[in-house]
């Protein structure tokens, strides 16, 4: 019999190069705790813990019983696709044909899809830090090398044009842009995006990839833009993401959407039917009525969100070693946990990173947050705001009493 050790080997380089999802991992350390019976409060969700609109729901039980169970084209039904047009047309400004629109198994498929469409050994992307964790590993499966610019939160966690002039390399082949951002919940203004804009203008072999999938949620009336529509110039090299997951809270359903130059768009269908082929059918049916159905059950939804962000960004500021500026968008708050550091825990051990303040959360005050070196900032954590009220005041009554005990 082989060694486990020796059978391990049998294991990619490119598997061996990336790691499991640090915000998925911890979510799976949290239920793995509570279901030993420990009192775990996760903070570490990255979905609204709302339901999905009945609407929507309807809309893929009658698509069951219509039989509409089949494959479809491998990139979306073209009836979806005509709905992401419109939503793009109504909500963004931007002008898009059908076959412009990638249709993926989350928003997380077209990404992947995009940069491994682009990608050669070597090239580099630009990943402004704090970023969502996923795009480094996507990269690196690309064999491509993430090139992270931090970006620190005296300038609202975003990405300054020098900064970005500076990352330029001729390798650079994508800019990733996240707004609003996990974890640090910024939005970027147009002025911002026209600044960056103006830097790639100069650079005609970056291209720009927008990922706008927290674009619904938005706090204090403030506004959305996103790069294309800031600056048409940039059309042809931009791929516009976004999808259902979070608006609709869908993120079972599976369906993200991408849209982008034609040749780019049909690169990305024969990689996925080489892949994971169509979208699950009932999940595209129910997107449509998503994307076309009423929005007005998000503004209470909104309001919601806005309650919870301002209690936590309130509690963790009066946490002694902590602290946080006041997100604009998404579900997270990012605080910097660098009064914590050097610190002495009641069982004897020091706080050396953010990893450690993470444990020694989950170890000592049963709350589950996710360690901001996993987003490239730290020393930092996430806090999702996407539970009750309740929950949020507990657990952060519990954070309070954790640092109250360090010495
Ligand atoms: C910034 C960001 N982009 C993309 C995604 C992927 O969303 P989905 O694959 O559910 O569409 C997520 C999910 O957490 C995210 O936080």
């Amino acid at each position: 019999m082989s060694s486990p050790d020796r059978s391990q080997s049998i294991l990619s380089q490119r598997v061996r190069a990336i790691k499991q999802s640090p915000s998925n991992y911890a979510n799976q350390l949290a239920t793995e705790l509570k279901a030993q019976g420990r009192d775990i409060i996760s903070f570490a969700l990255g979905e609204p813990d709302f339901p999905t609109p009945e609407h929507v729901k309807e809309a893929a039980i009658e698509a069951m019983r219509r039989n509409q169970t089949r494959y479809t084209t491998v990139d979306g039904l073209t009836e979806l696709k005509a709905a992401v047009c419109g939503k793009f047309r109504r909500e963004n400004g931007l002008e898009y044909t059908p076959d412009q629109i990638s249709i993926g198994t989350g928003g997380k498929q077209i990404i992947y899809n995009a940069l491994l469409c682009t990608l050669d050994p070597g090239d580099e992307v630009i990943v402004p830090a704090p970023y969502w964790v996923s795009y480094i590993d996507q990269a690196i499966l690309a064999e491509a090398v993430p090139v992270t610019v931090p970006c620190l939160q005296e300038h609202g966690f975003k990405l300054q044009a020098e900064q970005l002039a500076r990352a330029i390399t001729p390798r650079t082949r994508w800019l990733l842009i996240n707004s609003p951002n996990n974890p640090s919940g910024a939005i970027y203004t147009r002025d911002e995006l026209k600044a960056l804009a103006d830097v790639l203008l100069e650079h005609p072999h970056v291209w720009v990839l927008t990922d706008d999938m927290y674009e619904h949620l938005r706090y204090d009336g403030i506004e959305f833009a996103t790069i294309a529509q800031v600056e048409p110039r940039l059309y042809e090299r931009t791929v516009t993401v976004n999808g259902v997951s979070k608006a609709y809270a869908m993120t079972g359903w599976r369906i993200g959407f991408g849209g982008g130059p034609k040749f780019l768009i049909d690169a990305m269908r024969k990689m996925q039917s080489q892949c994971t082929s169509n979208p699950n059918t009932i999940a595209q049916l129910a997107s449509i009525a998503a994307l076309n159905g009423p929005k007005d059950f998000m503004a209470e939804r909104i309001r919601i969100f806005q309650a919870r962000r301002d209690l936590v960004v309130d509690a963790v500021n009066r946490i002694p070693g902590l602290s946080c500026p006041t997100p604009q968008g998404a579900f997270y708050v990012f605080p910097s946990c660098s009064g914590w550091i050097g610190k002495r825990t009641p069982q004897g051990k020091v706080l050396v990173n953010d990893q450690d303040v993470a444990i020694y959360l989950l170890e000592h005050a049963n709350v589950a947050v996710v360690q901001g070196d996993a987003y490239g900032i730290a020393p930092n954590f996430r806090i999702s705001y996407a539970t009750s009220i309740e929950l949020l005041e507990e657990g952060l009554a519990r954070i309070k009493r954790a640092a109250e005990q360090l010495s």
